[in-house]
């Protein structure tokens, strides 16, 4: 990948370039421990317009601001309850990390960033470029995943250029990310309630619980219908932003056990197992597995990347195993296992049938 003219090599030149162009209003591929971001100071309109031009993202749907250490973080919100104040300090002890907390906004916050509401979603990642960068230049950098909106988030520099070449002045060169899927969101904005997970992902409710002192309210663990991010198409076709991380290659979940042979065979259907050996299976064009030994945290690293390889064109038909949250308990973080779980469902494009294309 490195032949691509706007993958830079992280050094100390290129990250001051870097600066630079976010300090004039340009957008960078931004590399993180969870996925890369597609950044742009976060204290102008005019660059955040920018981010949701070159995503086509819908404006209802609200950016995380990045920045390079917790005490960055305290002009953006507003601290003014006691329990919130402790919560904070409890919670930034895991930054960096991927961990984003949702928080009352000040008046330093602009509208386009928070989609008009009155909290904000704020993120010190560990990734040492990232801190570099954010360290330098001193500004809230708004960074939603680099990816073009409802398609796969990208864990590697050149899925940044894939889809958004044209849009970036570069993509700093991180490497892979270590995570490879999008940060918890955290919600701490309401005193009067628990600390509510929003989107779940590789900390466990336990981490948390442990941090905080408290219980700690996820989907996973109390079925709360999540106030998933805001649509683009609210309430004309319900389900339709359910569609995020989705190849364009038809794709369905199918059971773990489920063996049989697709039924139309002149269709190339490439079955991705999560877990064990890759061994060929009647009627399936190809077999990939997620993870031999089946460990979650492998799953979630390799998970975007085989997304983005099985929709090059080759196959007409993907179908991925179902993880059913009851056979992975003895994997350890539900957490985990109910974020894997999710970005599963959302990829599947073919569930729905009224919808289906
Ligand atoms: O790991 C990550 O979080 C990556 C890296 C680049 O940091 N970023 C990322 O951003 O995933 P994005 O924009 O793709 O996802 C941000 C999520 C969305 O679901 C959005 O709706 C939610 O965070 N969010 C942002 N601000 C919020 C707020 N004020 N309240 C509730 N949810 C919010
Ligand atoms: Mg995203």
């Amino acid at each position: 990948h490195a032949s691509h003219p706007k993958i830079l090599p992280a050094t100390p030149e290129s990250i001051r370039l870097a600066g630079q162009a976010l300090r004039d209003g340009r957008l960078i591929g931004l590399p993180t421990e969870t996925v890369y971001g597609l950044a742009a100071r976060g204290d102008q309109p005019d660059s955040v317009a920018k981010i949701f031009a070159a995503k086509q993202r819908p404006s209802t749907n609200p950016l995380i601001l990045h920045v390079g250490d917790a005490s960055a973080v305290h002009p953006l919100v507003v601290l003014d309850s006691a329990i919130t104040r402790r919560r904070f300090e409890a919670a930034s002890s895991l930054w960096p990390g991927p961990l984003t907390l949702v928080l009352p906004k000040s008046e330093a916050v602009l509208d386009c960033v928070t989609a008009g509401g009155n909290t904000v979603a704020v993120r010190v990642p560990a990734h040492p470029v990232a801190l570099q960068l954010l360290r330098e230049v001193s500004l809230p950098i708004a960074a939603p995943s680099a990816n073009v909106s409802n398609y796969v988030s990208p864990t590697r520099p050149e899925h940044v250029t894939d889809g958004l070449a044209e849009c970036i002045e570069w993509v700093l060169d991180g490497g892979v990310c270590d995570v490879g899927l999008e940060s918890t969101v955290l919600s701490i904005a309401d005193p009067n309630a628990p600390p509510t997970i929003l989107r779940e992902g590789v900390l466990s409710a336990t981490k948390l619980e442990s941090v905080f002192g408290e219980p700690v309210l996820s989907g996973s663990s109390s079925n709360i219908e999540l106030p998933h991010p805001p649509s683009d198409a609210p309430a004309a076709s319900p389900g339709l932003h359910r569609r995020h991380y989705s190849p364009r290659t038809p794709l369905r979940l199918v059971r773990e056990t489920e063996h049989a042979s697709p039924a139309n065979n002149d269709l190339r259907v490439l079955r991705i197992r999560l877990r064990g050996p890759a061994n060929s299976l009647p009627g399936y064009a190809d077999v990939w597995s997620l993870s031999a030994v089946g460990d979650p945290l492998e799953i979630a690293n390799r998970l975007y990347e085989t997304l983005r390889r099985a929709d090059s064109g080759e196959f007409d038909q993907i179908e991925i195993d179902q993880m059913n949250v009851e056979d992975w308990i003895e994997s350890g973080n539900a957490n985990l296992i109910a974020a894997i779980s999710d970005r599963l469902h959302r990829a599947s494009n073919q569930d729905d049938a009224p919808l289906g294309r």
